[in-house]
């Protein structure tokens, strides 16, 4: 299959034309996947009402079929169509937060697309706030289904050169709208328990969200290994590099200790590191992911720096650790998971 590129500049500010969306828009209305820039990564785009369309994006992506996807609108009202209510708090965070980085898990309708919901009987729902992903949504005026843009198990795109690289010969086209924002996927809450539970911590943080309806529990799997993720996304192996990934949590002394232990030893070493410190590691390949200080800088670079390590042959990663604080949460969420649990702590 042959991948159509529609470059858009993000900059242009005539967010209701967008000449250059008309095909990837008209190509969703039949049924193909597309995919298109949101403000926290890259999705990959279908017709949710379309069982068949839909059964496209998990073959692209090679997604395990009990992973159910988020519908996507440019329009709340379409929210009308998907759900059975909206309960009191979910239309508070709707009118704080959307559109942005908040995907609502509310009971779906029947008639939702079983390949959308894997069956199960909520329905997960956001307006993304990206100018181009908006004008994108509300040309095809349809509920757009749209997993992160990449192949199942790496890390999710934040430019349409990553989305390229995973799914290049295998979808009708990418939306070219420069590199995305927050860099990380939405936050997931589900609103259908009391209190409503985030199942994925990302752009919109616990504290902004019990600023609006108070009490947010966090799914207590995302913190240890061992329990079953309430999310079904949550429990699969996501974002790994190449080469076995360690987060080393302590000092930067420690941290420096531990490459060049590893390189007596004859390895490899990539290093993940902030601004801060990056001239202080003596890795064989050391790559800078923001500064210390400013977390939505490391949010933004995370992904492009994990793949970024596979363009290199290393026996070994280390990465520093970050505070669970804030954006911190869904950081160390996604670096957790790409380290498969693997962290050497100082004491
Ligand atoms: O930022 C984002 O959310 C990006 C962009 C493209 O919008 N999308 C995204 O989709 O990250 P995906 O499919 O990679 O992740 C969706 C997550 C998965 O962990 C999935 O299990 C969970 O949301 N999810 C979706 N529907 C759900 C439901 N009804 N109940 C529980 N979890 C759900
Ligand atoms: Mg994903």
């Amino acid at each position: 299959m042959k991948t159509n590129m529609w470059i858009v500049d993000n900059s242009e500010n005539n967010v209701n034309s967008y000449p250059q969306l008309e095909e990837a828009a008209s190509l969703l209305k039949k049924g193909e996947v597309v995919a298109f820039p949101t403000e926290t990564v890259y999705g990959l785009g279908a017709d949710a009402t379309n069982d068949k369309a839909v059964k496209k994006i998990f073959e692209a992506k090679g997604r395990p079929s009990d992973n159910p996807l988020i519908v996507h609108i440019g329009n709340a009202n379409q929210l009308d169509g998907l759900v059975k209510e909206v309960p009191l708090k979910a239309k508070k965070l709707i009118e704080a937060y959307w559109p942005g980085p908040l995907t609502l898990i509310l009971k779906s309708k029947t008639g939702v697309s079983q390949g959308v919901t894997a069956g199960l009987s909520t329905v997960g729902v956001r307006m993304p706030s990206h100018p181009v992903a908006l004008a994108l949504l509300q040309k095809v005026n349809l509920p757009i289904a749209a997993p992160s843009a990449n192949l199942s198990g790496r890390p999710s795109p934040t430019t349409a050169q990553h989305v390229y690289e995973d799914l290049q010969g295998r979808i009708a086209g990418i939306v070219d709208g420069g590199q995305t924002g927050v860099g990380l996927e939405s936050t997931v809450l589900d609103c259908t328990c009391e209190p409503p539970l985030i199942l994925r911590p990302g752009g919109v943080t616990k504290r902004q969200l019990e600023e609006v309806i108070g009490k947010v529990e966090v799914d207590q799997a995302l913190l240890k290994e061992e329990e079953k993720p309430k999310s079904p996304g949550m429990k699969y192996t996501h974002y790994a590099p190449n080469a076995p990934l360690f987060i080393v949590s302590g000092t930067r002394e420690f941290m420096r200790e531990t490459i060049m232990k590893a390189q007596e030893d004859g390895k490899r070493v990539g290093v993940l590191s902030t601004e801060e410190n990056h001239s202080f590691y003596p890795g064989d390949k050391v790559i800078v992911c923001g500064h210390r200080e400013d977390q939505a800088s490391i949010a933004a670079s995370l992904y492009d720096s994990l793949r970024a390590f596979n363009q290199e042959d290393l026996d070994i990663i280390y990465s520093e650790s970050f505070e669970r604080e804030g954006l911190g949460e869904a950081i160390m969420n996604r670096l957790v998971k790409a380290a498969g649990h693997k962290i050497i702590s100082e004491e």
